[in-house]
């Protein structure tokens, strides 16, 4: 049992209801920065699986894992899916196109190791999709209760689990919630080995949410002195 089984009920029928139009523009920049394209796209911890349709409008077809059944069984009705973990992904190396991570690193204490597993299952020049909470401006220590004022109080630099918010009508407090400062997480991708191409930043005032595009490189130099 994970903690989103006992959630997925109302994940379904109540959280993503209040984000039907795209109020933190999460649809919006897995569209741009995923882009037109085809073959098979891998999502790590699809939930539900409420992106399968922006997925397929863009060419592609979507996969879905996710450690908990009961968010599977929503997501059944909407793409083909697996049970697994994302830090193990059930994946042959080099053998998927594009990965996305939509809203999940929050929930992913070990990030980094998802990263590298991205990574490994992806084609050379494949390209990984990042749709997150903004590290800077979401987390226990961030207090959007006034809507005209994020207030940051100490804790950023902290990174760890916490089940503190400001809301009770989050995930935060119902499952608890991971926090990378940004260094930390752009190293991360760095480190798996991807190159960051393209970022996007969503919702409004203060940004909610921080995407970015990164790409696999599609061949390791053995000699990069050639390059002068
Ligand atoms: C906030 S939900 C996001 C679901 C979906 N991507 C969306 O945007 O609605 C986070 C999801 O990550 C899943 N998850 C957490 N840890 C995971 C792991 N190690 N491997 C696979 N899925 C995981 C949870 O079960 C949950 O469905």
């Amino acid at each position: 049992m994970t903690a989103y089984d006992a959630i997925a009920d109302w994940y379904e029928t109540t959280f993503l209801t209040a984000r039907h139009d795209d109020p933190l523009d999460i649809g919006a920049a897995l569209r741009e920065l995923l882009g037109s394209g085809s073959g098979p796209c891998l999502e790590l911890g699809c939930g539900t699986g409420v992106h399968a349709g922006t997925v397929r409008e863009l060419g592609r077809t979507p996969l879905g894992i996710d450690v908990s059944a009961g968010m599977l069984r929503h997501a059944a009705a909407r793409l083909p899916v697996a049970r697994g973990d994302a830090e193990a992904l059930p994946v042959a190396t080099g053998s998927v196109p594009t990965v996305v991570a939509v809203m999940v690193h929050t929930d992913m204490p070990a990030y980094p190791a998802v990263l590298r597993e991205a990574a490994r299952v992806l084609a050379p020049g494949g390209v990984f999709v990042h749709v997150g909470v903004h590290p800077c401006f979401c987390g226990g220590f961030a207090d959007r209760s006034d809507e005209r004022a994020v207030v940051i109080r100490p804790g950023y630099r902290d990174p760890g689990w916490t089940t503190a918010s400001w809301t009770d009508r989050g995930l935060r407090d119902k499952v608890g919630a991971a926090h990378l400062p940004l260094p930390a997480l752009f190293h991360a991708v760095l480190d798996a080995g991807l190159t960051f191409e393209r970022f996007a930043e969503g919702g409004k005032p203060t940004p909610t949410v921080l995407s970015w595009r990164a790409r696999k490189p599609s061949r390791h130099l053995s000699n990069p002195a050639i390059l002068g």
